[in-house]
């Protein structure tokens, strides 16, 4: 019929591609459909898919990406948390200009670092991304790092704002929701408004876990420990057991969960106003097994991070401020709420709707007063370096703010004066409304790079500036 074989096709299953070193995958960004809400919404997805194929390559790897843009707007894909070449970081106007609709463009990835890492446009986010433009890249350790496990699952965990059964429009000119960011009410895991796994009593499932949302940040819990192995560049020096996960946008941890009791054990995000059930793992009745609770060290982690710790007690080297100059009629200011370190919920839905980046001005300052993209800090390739973010408890809308630096990769030493006692190297991290940070950044890869918020709105609104690393004499 005419209309069906006008209609936008349905969305894809989502493949798995394990590339060989120097292989080349199809990738392209195109219109689809998607069931969401008891309803077929108009989405985007990598090869139709959403989440976007799941790609596993090993550590030391190159792997070319030849991406097709089919949708009626520019787009670019950027590989969040990569050391790879400033030319392949896919940001419009600093490493290439956008690719147009119907044009395409071969990325060459490296993969110097384990870890969990995603695939995002960077390009109106706050639309593209929230549409379904995400994926997972597993790099696997050159040599075997984690414990045997009988499963491993990936969650990407994600969220939409669906009204009267419809997505709720995105701005046409740039972002609206620039207030708090958009905070979806129905929860997604892997793009699905429920997530299913069943498993044996006694098995253990590693999850590789990403927050794609555009702006709410997650607290997991599974009603059974959480053993924390890595974050965002690979492991952590120690395993550690925790109770639950706090997971801002962009960051990814990496956790193991044994199911000891058969039944059903229930995924959940938690907060303090309100709790979501984003699924189960149903567990079959099986062999018990008594599971040793215990964590590992690893040694060649902490002998990497040895080589920085000299460094930690530097003084900054780049101090930045984060806050937001409000121009909104019958403005509110923060004077007026106390400051909670994170906004789990959005407090303040219809101001922050109908708030665009002009009246949401959010910013990033440095010591000299520059904000922005008016920032532009020279190091040199190999330089370490101290990073303070202090996240203005005075501003006029304090909120938590997911700080991402790309192709570097950082440390995060120290909040509001307290030393962390366990390190992972990270790419992302969740600054708090009132805390301080210390990173210490490990500028190993030349280039020009963005460091931003990742609220999808708040980068709209262009709260984001540059570093740049000169090419070590050697090199150049
Ligand atoms: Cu994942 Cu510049 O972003
Ligand atoms: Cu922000």
């Amino acid at each position: 019929m005419f209309l069906a074989a006008c209609a936008t096709p349905q969305e894809q299953p989502q493949q798995v591609l394990e590339p060989d070193d120097g292989g080349t995958i199809q990738l392209d960004a195109r219109r689809i459909t998607k069931e969401l809400g008891g309803s077929s919404q108009d989405m985007y997805g990598y090869n139709g898919q959403v989440p976007g194929p799941l790609i596993r390559v090993r550590q030391g790897s190159t792997l070319f990406v030849n991406f097709t843009n089919d949708l009626e707007e520019p787009t670019t894909i950027h590989w969040h948390g990569l050391r790879h070449d400033v030319k392949d970081d896919g940001v419009p106007g600093v490493s290439q200009e956008p690719v147009p609709p119907g044009g395409s463009f071969l990325y060459e990835l490296r993969f110097p670092d384990e870890g969990i890492y995603w695939y995002h446009p960077h390009v109106r986010e706050d639309r593209q991304q929230d549409l379904g433009l995400y994926g997972n890249i597993l790099v696997l350790p050159a040599e075997n790092a984690y414990a045997p496990v009988e499963h491993e699952e990936f969650l990407i965990l994600d969220d939409i704002l669906l009204e009267n059964g419809r997505i709720v429009p995105h701005g046409h000119d740039g972002a609206n929701f620039a207030l708090m960011g958009r905070y979806g009410n129905t929860l997604l895991v892997n793009g699905k408004e429920r997530y299913n796994l069943t498993v044996s009593q006694g098995e253990t499932v590693r999850f590789y876990v990403t927050a794609a949302p555009n702006a709410r940040p997650f607290n997991i819990t599974f009603g059974a420990p959480i053993k924390r192995i890595g974050g965002d560049l690979g492991r952590y020096e120690r395993e550690e057991y925790v109770d639950s996960l706090v997971i801002a946008p962009a960051e990814r941890y990496i956790i193991e969960v044994t199911f000891d009791d058969p039944g059903t054990y229930l995924l959940r995000s938690v907060n303090p106003w309100t709790s979501y059930d984003l699924g189960e793992i149903t567990v079959a009745q099986g062999m018990e097994r008594s599971s040793p609770r215990e964590t590992r060290v690893h040694p060649d982690v902490i002998a990497d991070i040895d080589r920085y710790r000299g460094e930690f007690n530097r003084t900054p080297d780049m101090v930045l401020r984060l806050g937001v100059d409000l121009r909104m009629h019958g403005g509110m200011h923060a004077g007026m709420h106390s400051v909670l370190p994170i906004e789990w919920e959005d407090t303040m839905q219809e101001m922050n709707r109908h708030a665009d980046a002009r009246q949401a001005a959010w910013f990033i300052e440095d010591e000299t007063g520059a904000r922005n993209m008016n920032i532009m800090r020279h190091f040199t390739q190999g330089d370490v370096v101290k990073i303070r973010i202090i996240n203005d408890a005075h501003s006029d809308h304090p909120m938590q703010h997911p700080i991402h630096l790309h192709g570097q990769r950082f440390l995060v030493i120290e909040q509001d004066g307290v030393r962390s006692g366990n390190l992972v190297w990270k790419d992302t991290v969740l600054v708090p409304a009132g805390s301080t940070v210390d990173l210490i950044a490990d500028l190993s890869n030349p280039g020009e790079w963005m460091i931003h918020c990742h609220i999808a709105e708040h980068v709209e609104a262009g709260m984001m500036a540059m570093i740049s690393v000169a090419p070590h004499a050697a090199e150049r």
